[in-house]
């Protein structure tokens, strides 16, 4: 049942979009109960560009948000960026562009002068607080971004809620639907047999255990590598083997990355893995293989197939490289992101959290989804799925 706002035509005329709609009932019916909080607002975008973004962007433009909107890097759909486009939107970007083609999109969004920020990796809120533009404040979906807000980008004095902080996001997203969709996409983009392979686990935090949970269930042998000892522990009771960082590289066959920290798996790691080793990220930015590294060592590099790049290293060994390191459930060939049920749950907050910045009374600072907006989500996914 579809509920809240219909879908406008010409959205409804790409298929994709009209098939995430009809899927997304939560965002459609908290965009009926935003009221005019974002009414006459510019709300500067920053999110992967595909068809479950359409809905929310046209879902605030409903709302009567002004909407300005770019992409992340690799992610972009050019028939998104079309379809959203034709429908008066101002998007833009392509899956094509490249690191500096990417930033001037993003100073093209703060440019616009938005009161509003969506961002999805704090890159917007880099450029806001290097040029000093005043917004009112905003939302940040990831976790690295987050880490970004908390750490080296320093004092933002205006709120900012960071939507990964949900423990609704973190449950449905980050734990089930990342793991299926990882899991689900190395099996489409590889065509390789998951039973008895030794896939190795990067971080055991929400992402980690889903993609743990769903590589085990395909019959894969899993190990996992953590650097906090409490998360480690946690990984062993629900039975995994447990590796460091300096023994996993000869153990597994799979490596995926699932931290979003910088240099997980660096050069000298990849050197040590068996012949075929097949390294795979999962976090937000494509910096948690060493892929310059990785580059440096190779002889020659060679596509075997769409999303799949085999690098000769010079010591005559070869791995392999899925979607060059880049967010594999979105970027590899073929990939559709995340569920869209468990999108429609995640933009929800996104879209409640961005009304109630709007509306004002928040402390300045990177902090949680107001509990009552949680509850208000969580209420509603729980009646759609027993419904
Ligand atoms: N692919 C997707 O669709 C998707 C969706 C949500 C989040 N993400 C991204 O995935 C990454 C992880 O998100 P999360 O929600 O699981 O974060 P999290 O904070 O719950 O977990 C990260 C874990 O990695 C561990 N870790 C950090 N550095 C490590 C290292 N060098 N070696 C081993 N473990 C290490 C941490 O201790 C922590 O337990 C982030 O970059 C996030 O933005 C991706």
């Amino acid at each position: 049942m579809v509920v809240g706002s219909k879908l406008g035509a010409l959205l409804a005329a790409n298929p994709r979009i009209a098939w995430a709609r009809a899927n997304m009932a939560l965002v459609g019916a908290v965009g009926a109960t935003i009221g005019t909080a974002l009414d006459g607002l510019r709300i500067g975008v920053s999110l992967h560009l595909e068809p479950k973004t359409a809905v929310l962007l046209r879902v605030l433009a409903d709302a009567g948000a002004d909407i300005v909107a770019t992409g992340n890097l690799g992610t972009t759909q050019h028939d998104i960026v079309a379809a959203l486009r034709d429908d008066g939107l101002d998007v833009f970007g392509s899956r094509s562009d490249d690191p500096r083609a990417h930033h001037a999109n993003l100073e093209r969004v703060i440019d616009s002068d938005p009161d509003l920020l969506l961002d999805n990796g704090a890159d917007l809120y880099a450029l806001v607080l290097d040029r000093g533009v005043p917004i009112l404040g905003g939302t940040e979906e990831t976790t690295s971004g987050a880490m970004r807000l908390r750490g080296e980008l320093g004092a933002i004095d205006v709120p900012v809620i960071v939507i990964n902080d949900s423990p609704l996001k973190a449950i449905v997203e980050n734990k089930h639907a990342v793991g299926q969709s990882i899991v689900e996409g190395f099996l489409h983009v590889t065509n390789l047999m998951p039973q008895g392979r030794r896939f190795v686990v990067y971080g055991y935090g929400w992402c980690g255990r889903g993609i743990a949970h769903y590589a085990r269930s395909v019959g894969g042998q899993v190990a996992i590598v953590e650097i906090d000892e409490i998360k480690a522990l946690e990984a062993a009771v629900d039975g995994y083997r447990v590796l460091g960082a300096d023994e996993a590289p000869e153990w597994g066959s799979v490596f995926i990355t699932a931290t979003g920290a910088e240099g997980v798996l660096a050069a000298a790691d990849i050197e040590k893995m068996a012949e075929d080793s097949v390294l795979v990220n999962a976090g937000h930015f494509d910096r948690e293989i060493d892929v310059p590294g990785l580059a440096e060592m190779a002889a020659a590099v060679e596509a075997e197939g769409p999303s799949i790049e085999r690098y000769r290293l010079a010591s005559g060994k070869s791995v392999v490289l899925l979607a060059e390191g880049r967010m594999f459930n979105l970027a590899a060939d073929g990939a559709r992101g995340n569920s869209i049920e468990s999108m429609d749950l995640g933009f929800s907050l996104q879209a409640l959290s961005l009304a109630r910045v709007a509306v004002g009374g928040l402390d300045p600072g990177p902090q949680s989804v107001p509990d009552d907006i949680n509850r208000q989500v969580a209420a509603a996914m729980v009646e759609r799925m027993m419904s």
